[in-house]
């Protein structure tokens, strides 16, 4: 490895939101900052987020919406760095923003917004970015960290890794920070898609047909549940609320669906006794879009006219369609998945500091390590908080 002639304060490994949040923020407090990323682009993660207009944040995020083997460990990060800091910068920038559902914030216009303003304040912090360099070599010695990318050398007494996970694979996203921190002898949980479609088979497999069709629903595992419309595709379910409940799920479990959580209980009789020539399937089509009325009226297998059928079937039929059971033989991996579960472990870092335990000066921040937040602008209020905790440290 050549000679490292730059002098820097920090190194950055990764130009997404967690990397230069974390740039901008330590340039900006005085010190030198390179971050390296091989991809041509900064931030494209960001650009492609929230159907390219970015939900950048979540006015309701709090702890409790994160999934992490230390779910305590999120706390002092995001209760320092909030969405009213992110969204103050925002404002700062002049861009516009809305309001779209259930606290989730979005540009009006573009997520190139988002990104431009990112780099303004590297800018600001006198950062310097070098994209397009793959990195080939991390070495630590004399409290230095050496790092070999493209035809050049640099080193830093702080390196932060920052490349996110492995999902979407196509824009460049990799597992090279699970490879790092094994490097220094860090613990890695698991990683495995999250905020995922799920895939269905068996018994299950009918469901398919309905390609297409969505709903509002309860989407249930356990004792987790998130109401919100589910979309029922080609290879099995998606939309919202199934990708919230895919980060609960694994291999293996069940999850329920309520198709009608604003039904109250005793409906189906009611419907009897106010329309008893109606079938099943029309009752339910009074309440559910028409293919998946007759779908469920079929599995249902409750043929003829409302009043003829004896309430106990209509309530033992209730009771199915509020929890209606899938067991999902997959996801739909990373390629489709828009978070990764698991990464670095929290027992390895400081909630603080996001700084490793057993390795002084070395970071790990954002999606690399084994924070996940649900769907809907945490997974970048993690980013920017996790960036800018471990900027206070630098
Ligand atoms: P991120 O993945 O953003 O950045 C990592 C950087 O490291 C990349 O620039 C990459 O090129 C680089 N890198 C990776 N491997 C490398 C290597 N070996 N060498 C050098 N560089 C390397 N979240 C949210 O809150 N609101 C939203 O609207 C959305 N929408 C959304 C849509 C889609 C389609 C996806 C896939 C994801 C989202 N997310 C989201 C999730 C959000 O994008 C994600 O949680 C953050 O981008 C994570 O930020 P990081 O900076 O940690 O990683």
């Amino acid at each position: 490895m050549p000679a490292a002639s730059d002098p820097y304060d920090a190194i950055v490994l990764g130009a997404g939101g967690a990397g230069l949040m974390c740039a901008a923020t330590a340039g900006q407090r005085g010190k030198r900052v390179l971050v390296i990323d091989h991809a041509e682009a900064a931030g494209k993660k960001i650009l492609i987020s929230g159907g390219g207009r970015c939900n950048f944040t979540n006015i309701h995020t709090a702890p409790d919406r994160y999934l992490s083997a230390n779910p305590h460990f999120a706390k002092s990060a995001l209760g320092r760095y909030t969405p009213l800091d992110f969204l103050t910068l925002v404002e700062r920038h002049g861009i516009a923003w809305h309001e779209k559902t259930l606290g989730q914030l979005f540009c009006d216009q573009s997520a190139r917004q988002i990104v431009a303003m990112l780099l303004a304040e590297c800018d600001a912090g006198g950062v310097t970015i070098r994209l397009n360099h793959g990195i080939t070599a991390v070495t630590h010695s004399d409290g230095q960290f050496t790092v070999a990318h493209g035809d050049k050398t640099a080193a830093a007494p702080a390196l932060i890794i920052a490349t996110g996970g492995p999902a979407i694979p196509k824009i460049g996203a990799t597992g090279f920070a699970y490879d790092l921190a094994r490097q220094f002898g860090l613990k890695v949980v698991e990683p495995r898609p999250a905020l995922v479609p799920l895939t269905l088979g068996g018994e299950d497999l009918l469901f398919r047909s309905l390609s297409g069709v969505s709903t509002p629903v309860i989407a249930r595992h356990g004792k987790t549940s998130f109401r919100e419309a589910a979309l029922l595709t080609h290879r099995g379910l998606s939309g919202p609320a199934i990708l919230q409940i895919s980060s609960y799920w694994r291999h293996g479990d069940s999850i329920n669906i309520d198709f009608l959580p604003d039904a109250p209980s005793g409906w189906l009789t009611e419907a009897k006794r106010a329309k008893p020539r109606a079938s099943i399937s029309a009752t339910l089509r009074a309440h559910l879009p028409d293919r998946l009325a007759d779908a469920l009226a079929e599995r249902l297998a409750l043929s003829g006219d409302l009043g003829n059928l004896p309430d106990r079937k209509l309530e033992d039929a209730q009771r199915r369609l509020a929890a209606w059971s899938f067991t999902p033989n997959g996801t739909e991996g990373f390629a489709k998945a828009e978070v990764t579960i698991g990464g670095i472990s929290t027992t390895e870092l400081s909630s603080q500091t996001m700084e490793a335990r057993r390795v002084p000066g070395l970071y790990a921040i954002g999606e690399a390590a084994d924070v996940t937040g649900w769907l809907g602008g945490y997974n970048f209020q993690w980013a920017w908080a996790s960036g800018w905790a471990a900027a206070q440290a630098l």
